[in-house]
């Protein structure tokens, strides 16, 4: 078993409960501009947290899903935002939760904390759930980061950067090779605290 133990996330937000504020990430802000531009309704946020970056979405009338797999996060969300959000609690490795599809689906820092096939498996779960005509819009972080090649070496460009946390880096050839098949149409680079790339997928209105 390779996927991050709940406990570490768990043990993180009974710590340090809403860590990062309130204010959304880069990366949701530009996401938010582009489901907008789409005129998108129904948006589900893998790896949601405690909704920090939920609330921009929902201010524009959009509908919000999230999954996560801390319930301490999903206590916190709850507090802040009561109703207003359903949120699955479990590993983004479980997908799906329900048949339900998505015009929208965004994920913000969480798919390089995978491995190698749990990537895999989570794009193309993100991908079934999308609905035709869909966007989906990843963060993932880059090698640009200083702590690329920090830790424990555990594959090709993923590292124990500290206890309990393993980083897969992208540069864009990994972007390519692994969401090409999803519809990838734009990689762009963010400063979000760290390097990330922005990565833009839209699904066709004719399933192929
Ligand atoms: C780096 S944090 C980013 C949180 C959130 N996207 C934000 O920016 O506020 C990663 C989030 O994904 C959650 N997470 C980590 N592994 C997960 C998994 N396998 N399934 C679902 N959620 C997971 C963590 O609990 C945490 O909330």
């Amino acid at each position: 078993m390779t996927k991050q133990k709940p406990e570490f996330w768990e043990s993180i937000f009974s710590e340090k409960q809403e860590m990062w504020g309130f204010e959304p990430s880069i990366s949701a802000m530009l996401t938010k501009d582009l489901f907008v531009s789409h005129s998108l309704k129904n948006i589900l946020i893998p790896g949601i947290g405690y909704g920090r970056n939920a609330r921009i979405f929902l201010e524009q009338g959009m509908a919000v899903t999230g999954i996560e797999i801390s319930k301490t996060a999903i206590d916190l969300a709850e507090k802040h935002f009561g109703t207003d959000l359903l949120i699955h609690h479990g590993s983004v490795t479980d997908m799906p939760f329900e048949h339900q599809q998505y015009d929208g689906i965004f994920c913000h820092a969480l798919i390089h904390l995978l491995d190698s096939s749990e990537r895999a498996k989570m794009i193309s779960d993100c991908y079934h759930q999308l609905a035709p005509g869909g966007y989906m819009v990843f963060s993932a972080i880059s090698k640009k980061a200083h702590t690329y090649g920090q830790g424990p070496m555990i594959s090709e460009d993923r590292y124990e950067i500290f206890d309990g946390v393993k980083m897969y880096f992208y540069d864009t050839a990994s972007v390519h090779a692994a969401f090409d098949i999803a519809g990838l149409y734009e990689i762009s680079e963010v400063e979000d605290s760290f390097p990330f790339f922005l990565i833009k997928c839209r699904k066709g209105k004719v399933a192929l």
